[in-house]
């Protein structure tokens, strides 16, 4: 088969990144064409990939077979009455990132049998370190599935989830979870300068340990679970840290969070109704 045309509608950050990640995995610069309201991130896109780009969202919907809608929340279902008519004739797959706006909100917007898949991507999408989780209506079929799957995997790692509403899941758990542990990054920085070290010596070791842990956790075997257990004997240094953790009710904390996070996500999701 042919390579799919492959339309972005919003030519920001997510949608640089994810074209950037095409192009690396070989999707072909003429097989892509980008809209967007601002020329000056299309001329760039242009220069900088060789795509194709165009000031109109309707010339994008004409020429795609898939098409990510990659406005912010805000604009999306403006964008869906735009593209209605040229979505009725042509029947593209629907690949929407913008967070919180439901299938059946976009589809009161769009014909009738629209092939929607829903992604919650990631920041680490920009590095191709990815996670995103993704959700398909009925109208989309398997061969479509994976071919969303396929492209969202040139950012990084992807997963299904087969009730719209686990969005919210994937939300509090990866689409949130960068600043997490950028914030736990941040606190043990600070305690690191409190103990001594310069500002950019406790930064420095800091990144590089969180980086080093993500890596062995990836790529191991064993469970984190397991990992931990290995590098914390009885009555050692870690061993003193990680009590601490516990006894101040860790997993508690991270469970609060998460759920505020949540339920945070449940309440945009209705403002946008
Ligand atoms: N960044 C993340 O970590 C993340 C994670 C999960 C989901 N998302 C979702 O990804 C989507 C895009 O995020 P982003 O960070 O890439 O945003 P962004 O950088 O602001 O990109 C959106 C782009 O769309 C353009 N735009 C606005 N209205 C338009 C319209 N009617 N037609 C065509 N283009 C239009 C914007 O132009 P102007 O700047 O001129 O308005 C901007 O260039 C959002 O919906 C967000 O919810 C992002």
């Amino acid at each position: 088969m042919n390579q799919p045309v492959v339309g972005f509608i919003g030519a920001g950050n997510m949608a640089q990144a994810i074209i950037g990640g095409l192009i690396q995995s070989d999707v072909q610069p003429q097989n892509i064409i980008a809209s967007d309201m601002a020329e000056q991130a299309l001329d760039l896109l242009s220069s900088q990939f060789g795509i194709q780009t165009s000031l109109s969202n309707s010339e994008v919907a004409q020429k795609s077979d898939v098409i990510f809608l990659a406005v912010k929340p805000d604009q999306l279902l403006a964008v869906c009455d735009e593209i209605s008519k040229v979505v009725a004739d042509k029947q593209p797959l629907l690949i929407s990132i913008a967070a919180g706006v439901s299938e059946s909100s976009m589809a009161k917007h769009l014909p009738p049998g629209v092939k929607i898949v829903r992604c919650m991507p990631n920041t680490p999408a920009l590095v191709q370190t990815g996670a995103s989780g993704l959700f398909a209506n009925k109208a989309v079929s398997d061969d479509e599935k994976k071919l969303a799957e396929s492209l969202m995997q040139a950012v990084g790692l992807t997963v299904w989830v087969d009730d719209e509403t686990l969005i919210h899941a994937v939300t509090a758990v990866s689409g949130s979870g960068p600043a997490y542990f950028f914030r736990f990054i941040e606190a043990m920085a600070k305690a690191g300068l409190e103990q001594g070290l310069d500002e950019k010596t406790a930064m420095q070791l800091s990144i590089q340990t969180a980086l080093g842990a993500a890596k062995m956790a990836s790529n191991s075997e064993k469970t984190p679970l397991e990992l931990r257990e290995a590098v914390t004997s009885k009555g050692g240094t870690t061993a003193a840290a990680i009590n601490v953790f516990n006894e101040n009710g860790l997993e508690k904390l991270v469970s609060d969070a998460m759920l505020a996070c949540s339920e945070r996500s449940q309440e945009l999701a209705k403002e946008m109704e």
